[in-house]
């Protein structure tokens, strides 16, 4: 199911599949065809891979410029799906598959569902979004294309949700992390103890999620929690995936997609190890190849374990937007979670406000309590809190320890960040 190339020969596919797209791009994407003139350079120019660091990056702004099919580099008819990714201000971004790329989507999905332990035959439960969000349609197809019978169940109705689980008895669950919190509590809501559901996998991803939230999960739901990742840009969910043997990061399916790490500042490339921006080049794309395109998430590459000939790519510990400013500290909302889960009280249902009430910005991290917890022991919890952040993240912040239930609860990505600025 997964293949066992040779490096030697991977990276000189990946050259000849990188001219292609880059030869594509230039002839049939007016956007790509000036970009690489304003600066020089054709696809010709590509000689090895080292070479792809002369080419100019791709921005979601370049997407939204060319909204809403001014990307696509087929003719709209042989474009057989679009997606599109929401955002938080404005235009959609628009996405196109033809049917040679939802190939493509399936197989890396069937890939990344083996890689997590699904085995055909298995019975899996999507509870990812269907619809324009690529988490749903791309959970599916690529169960169906590994062998699974597919629950197709969407987000929300949450009640349902465990029903669904305790009558057809998945083994395998498709889900964002935060929701899946969300269905274990109204397992217990309901009586059912999670960890004697016939569950044993779930392959969570679309939000940055900790290595403290895995213990949590797998502790409560009695499961092994993997992580996938994937962007619409690039293609959906299965551009990487954790294997459940060894949990130690994503390996990337680097017979499609061609990743690069640059400084998020320079924009240049770095070696394999540091962290900075991950970048992807599309390799066999065809409807909407992308070429640099700059992901926004932050992790770093690594040599590959289980599938050797693939690198992984670290857990993405945020994503450069996230990155809130406090009293001079760089915080991201993992950085929060992580304190959260040390705090034997609080759960990880948590949101992180920013204001500015003079010239500082401030942080107040919102955290809901247990259930047992007394509402009298709260404000403890919350000094503890505040003292974990402050040793370990370095800052200091407002915490209010909040009743179960208190905050909005999401169907899909989880909101982590306020900004009332
Ligand atoms: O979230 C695709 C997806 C669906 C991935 C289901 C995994 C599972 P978009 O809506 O375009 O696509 O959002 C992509 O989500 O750039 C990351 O910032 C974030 N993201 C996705 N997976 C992970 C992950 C889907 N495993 C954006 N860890 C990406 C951290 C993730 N962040």
């Amino acid at each position: 199911m997964i293949p066992d190339l040779d490096v030697e020969a991977l990276q000189a596919q990946q050259l000849v599949d990188l001219r292609t797209t880059l030869d594509r791009v230039y002839e049939h994407v007016p956007h790509y065809r000036r970009a690489f003139d304003a600066v020089g350079v054709a696809p010709a120019d590509l000689r090895s891979l080292a070479d792809l660091a002369r080419f100019p990056f791709t921005t979601k702004e370049d997407l939204r410029q060319n909204y809403p099919f001014g990307m696509f580099a087929v003719p709209r008819a042989e474009v057989s799906r679009v997606h599109a990714s929401s955002g938080t201000t404005g235009k959609p971004t628009v996405v196109g598959y033809t049917s040679d790329d939802l190939d493509v989507w399936a197989e890396v999905m069937a890939r990344s569902i083996y890689a997590a332990g699904g085995r055909p035959g298995d019975l899996v439960h999507v509870a990812y979004g269907y619809g324009l969000f690529t988490g749903g349609l791309g959970a599916h197809y690529g169960a169906e294309r590994l062998g699974c019978t597919v629950v197709p169940v969407s987000g929300g109705m949450t009640p349902r949700q465990v029903q669904l689980i305790v009558d057809f008895e998945p083994r395998v669950i498709m889900v964002t992390p935060s929701y899946f919190l969300a269905i274990l509590d109204e397992m217990e809501a309901q009586g059912v103890d999670p960890r004697s559901t016939s569950l044993e996998i779930g392959i969570f991803g679309a939000e940055p999620w900790t290595d403290e939230m895995r213990r949590e999960v797998e502790r409560r739901g009695g499961i092994k929690a993997v992580d996938i990742y994937g962007l619409s840009e690039v293609m959906g969910p299965g551009v990487s995936q954790e294997a459940v043997d060894t949990q130690d990061g994503l390996h990337v399916w680097e017979d499609h997609f061609y990743p690069e790490v640059i400084d998020p500042v320079t924009g240049e490339v770095l070696p394999d190890g540091e962290e900075g921006e991950l970048v992807f080049t599309s390799l066999t794309k065809q409807a909407m190849p992308v070429v640099r395109y700059r992901t926004r998430d932050l992790t770093r590459l690594l040599p590959g374990t289980a599938y050797p000939a693939f690198r992984r790519m670290q857990k993405v510990t945020g994503r450069t937007d996230d990155m809130m400013i406090v009293r001079g500290v760089n915080v991201f909302p993992t950085m929060v979670e992580e304190q959260i889960l040390k705090v034997e009280g609080l759960t990880p249902h948590y949101l992180c406000v920013l204001t500015r009430p003079g010239t500082l910005d401030e942080l107040t991290v919102q955290v809901e309590a247990h259930e047992q917890v007394a509402e009298a022991d709260r404000e403890a919890l919350g000094r503890r809190l505040a003292g974990h952040v402050k040793d370990n993240v370095g800052t200091t912040v407002r915490v209010e320890v909040l009743a179960p239930h208190a905050l909005e609860r999401s169907l899909g990505k989880a909101r982590r960040i306020s900004d009332r600025r």
